[in-house]
C-alpha cells in the first residue's frame, strides 16, 4: 500500500520503518528541521535500539513536504500530544495535521490516528476536517528501548472505526497479524489478534492501559512502604504476588515513582477526560498522588541525612534505563528538588551525557567521577552497570557512606559489606 507518515518522532518514524520492511510504500513527513536532516543523515535521532539499522535495509522517505498525502491510500498520523499547563492534551500538531491532510487526501482514503488523543478526537474529526476520508483510531503500545520488538510482535493490535476501513487496517499490519519473516523474537502465544472496535473504545483502550500500569506502581511501591513499616521483606511480598498469573510478573519492581514522556500525560490527560464526562476517577487520582509522594519521601529521606550544602552523586537521569529520554524523569525531578534544596548534585548516566536544562546540575562521563568526594550516593535509574557497579572500590572515592538505592538494586547486605549505610525506596519515613 501507498503509506504516508506525519511525524517522525518515535512512534512515526518506528511505524514508517516497520511498515516499510512489510513491503508498503513508505513516506515520513517531519517538519522539525534538526531532526529531519538527522533521518537524511541516516541517524536515527531517537536513539531506539535497532531503528538505525533497519532503516538502512528498508526504503522509507524522510521529507518536510507533505505532497505524498495525496497519493496515499493511508495516511498515518503520528504527531505529538504533549500535556499542557492544565494537564490537558494540547491538540495543536494534531489539528494542524490533519487539516492539511482534509486538504490533500484522496476521497475514500484511510486516516490513521496513532497519536493518543481524547476520546472522541476520531469521531469530532470523522464529521469535520476528515469527513471525505475514513478515520481509524489505532492507538500504538510501543516501550522505549523496545519500540520495534513491540511493534513487529505487539500483544494486540487496536483499531477502530468505519466498518469499512477494517480490511484495508488488516492489510496493512498483514505479515505482523499473521507472525510471518518479522525480524526479533516471537511471542510465545503466537501473532496478535486485531481488536476490531468503535474509534472512542479504541481511543479510551490506550488510555486504560496506561493508567492501569501506573496504577499497578503506584500500588506495588504502596507495599514496598507498608512492608518495611511493618518489618516484612518488600521482594519476598513482591515476588510472591508474581506468581499469581492475575497480577502478572511485570511491573512489580519498587521505585521512586513512574515517569517518561507517557504515563504522567496520559494519567492526567485521563483524569481531565473523566472530568469532561462527569466521573470522579479517585482510584487513578490517587495513583497520581501516590507518585509524587513516592518522590518526595525518597527526597526527604536523603535532604534529612547529609548536612546542607553536601554533595550528591546522583546515578541516573534517564525516566528508565535502556533510554536517553529524560522527559518526566523522576531522576531529573529528584536532582531539581535535591538542588532546590541546597545540595550540590554530581550526575552520571550511561544513555546521558549532558543536561543543559538545569545549569546547576553537573554531569561526569564515568560514574567515579559522578562520585569523588561525594557525601551520599543516589541511584535513581536502574540501568544495570549501577546494580553491578564495585562498591567497595566506589567506597573508596566517596567522602559519605550513604547509599540512597531508588530503584532497589543493590542487596542491603552487599551494601553493608562495602562498608555503606544503605537506604532502599522502601520505608523512608514521612
Ligand atoms: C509506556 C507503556 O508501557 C507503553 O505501552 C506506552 O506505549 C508508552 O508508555 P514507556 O513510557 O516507554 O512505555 O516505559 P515503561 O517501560 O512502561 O515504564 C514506565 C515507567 O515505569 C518508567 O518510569 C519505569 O522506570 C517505571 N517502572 C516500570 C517501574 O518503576 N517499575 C517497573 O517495574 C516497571
Amino acid at each position: 500500500m501507498r503509506v504516508t507518515v506525519v511525524g517522525a518522532g518515535y512512534v512515526g518514524a518506528t511505524s514508517a520503518v516497520v511498515l516499510a520492511y512489510l513491503g508498503h510504500r513508505v513516506t515520513c513527513v517531519e517538519r522539525n528541521a534538526a531532526r529531519l536532516d538527522r533521518w537524511l543523515g541516516g541517524e536515527d535521532p531517537l536513539g531506539e535500539p535497532g531503528l538505525a539499522e533497519l532503516r538502512g535495509q528498508v526504503a522509507v522517505e524522510f521529507t518536510s513536504e507533505a505532497c505524498s498525502i495525496a497519493s496515499a491510500e493511508v495516511v498515518i498520523v503520528a504527531v505529538g500530544t504533549p500535556m499542557d499547563d492544565n494537564g490537558r492534551p494540547d491538540l495543536s500538531q494534531l489539528d494542524a495535521a490533519t487539516a492539511e491532510i482534509g486538504g490533500l487526501a484522496a476521497d475514500g482514503a484511510i486516516v490513521v490516528i496513532r497519536s493518543t488523543v481524547p476520546v472522541g478526537t476520531c469521531d469530532r474529526l470523522q464529521n469535520s476536517t476528515l469527513r471525505r476520508l475514513r478515520v481509524v483510531s489505532n492507538p500504538e503500545f510501543l516501550r522505549e528501548g523496545q519500540a520495534l520488538q513491540d511493534a513487529f510482535f505487539p500483544d494486540r493490535i487496536v483499531a477502530g472505526g468505519p466498518p469499512e476501513a477494517q480490511r484495508p487496517i488488516e492489510e496493512l499490519y498483514g505479515r505482523i497479524l499473521e507472525g510471518r519473516d518479522l525480524p526479533g523474537n516471537p511471542r510465545q502465544e503466537g501473532p496478535p489478534p486485531l481488536l476490531w472496535m468503535s474509534a472512542r473504545s479504541a481511543e479510551l483502550a490506550k488510555y486504560a492501559a496506561n493508567g492501569f500500569l501506573a496504577t499497578k506502581l503506584s500500588f506495588v511501591n504502596e507495599i514496598a512502604n507498608i512492608a518495611h513499616a511493618v518489618g516484612a521483606d518488600a521482594s519476598a511480598v513482591l515476588g510472591s504476588m508474581a506468581l499469581d498469573p492475575r497480577i502478572g510478573r511485570h511491573f512489580l519492581r519498587p521505585g521512586l515513582g513512574w515517569g517518561g514522556s507517557c504515563f504522567p500525560k496520559d494519567t492526567r490527560a485521563f483524569q481531565v477526560i473523566a472530568e469532561g464526562a462527569g466521573y470522579d476517577f479517585v482510584v487513578l487520582r490517587a495513583a497520581i498522588e501516590q507518585n509524587a509522594r513516592q518522590l518526595a519521601r525518597f527526597a526527604k529521606a536523603i535532604e534529612r541525612a547529609v548536612p546542607s550544602r553536601s554533595t550528591v552523586g546522583l546515578l541516573g537521569l534517564a525516566f528508565k534505563a535502556g533510554t536517553s529520554d529524560t522527559r518526566e524523569s523522576p531522576a531529573i525531578a529528584l536532582a531539581r528538588r535535591l538542588i532546590r534544596g541546597g545540595l550540590n548534585v554530581v550526575a552520571y548516566d550511561p544513555g546521558v551525557q549532558q543536561f543543559p536544562d538545569e545549569p546547576r546540575l553537573s554531569v561526569r562521563a564515568a560514574l567515579v567521577e559522578a562520585c569523588a568526594d561525594a557525601d551520599a550516593v543516589v541511584i535513581a535509574t536502574e540501568w544495570p552497570e549501577f546494580a553491578e557497579m564495585d562498591l567497595t572500590a566506589l567506597r573508596l572515592v566517596t567522602r559519605g557512606d550513604l547509599l540512597f538505592d531508588g530503584r532497589n538494586l543493590i542487596s542491603p547486605a552487599r551494601a553493608a559489606l562495602a562498608g555503606f549505610r544503605y537506604h532502599g525506596v522502601a520505608g523512608l519515613g514521612d
